[in-house]
């Protein structure tokens, strides 16, 4: 007879398994989502948000897979006939371009070794030559789970500003946020 493990370790999403308390708060029942108690719960994560983010704007919830996001990120902001600039660091800035390139949005592929997060020096030669704005973004997956790549995200925006360039900056945060946000918190440097 196979061998069941009495616990399977998945890591996934990101590269961390899923905490003990976070799925025993799964196991609470369920509120009324029309309700006043779910009505506090969203003020408070919508606020909770922004810290996270590190930022005063308007936070969004967007209940959906990573990929989910991706697409939902992509026909929020551009449309088909569009350009983005993506980065190859991994498996998954792979996927997302395919998905940008499904939904009619012409990819710029900045090739990479999966070695190495993406090179702000080359965003903004890239940038600075495309000199009639055909590139409407730069999409950066911040930390590729796939490669264990992270890539450096405050120099490709000003790398953008440098350039003088009116792309928007789309960063994959799947399995960084958290992280980076109370690293940072922490005095500790990207
Ligand atoms: C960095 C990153 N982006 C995107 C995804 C895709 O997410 P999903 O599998 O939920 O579609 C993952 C999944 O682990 C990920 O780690």
């Amino acid at each position: 007879m196979a061998r069941t493990p009495a616990r399977h370790f998945l890591q996934i999403p990101g590269p961390t398994n899923v905490p003990d308390r976070v799925l025993r708060a799964i196991d609470n029942p369920t509120i009324d989502h029309r309700g006043p108690e779910f009505e506090r719960l969203a003020h408070e994560l919508f606020a909770g948000l922004k810290s996270i983010f590190k930022s005063t704007d308007p936070a969004v919830i967007f209940p959906a897979s990573g990929s989910g996001a991706w697409e939902a990120a992509l026909v929020n902001t551009l449309s088909p006939g569009d350009r983005v600039q993506m980065t190859g660091t991994g498996q998954f800035a792979a996927l997302w371009s395919r998905i940008a390139g499904r939904l009619g949005i012409g990819v710029e592929l900045m090739p990479g070794d999966w070695h190495h997060g993406a090179d702000p020096a080359e965003v903004e030669v890239r940038l600075a030559a495309d000199r009639r704005g055909k590139i409407k973004a730069v999409c950066i997956v911040h930390n590729e789970t796939s490669t264990g790549v992270a890539s450096r995200i405050a120099e490709v925006r000003k790398a953008i500003d440098r350039a003088k360039h009116p792309a928007f900056l789309m960063v994959d945060t799947i399995s960084s946020l958290g992280r980076w946000s109370a690293a940072m918190t922490n005095g500790a440097s990207m």
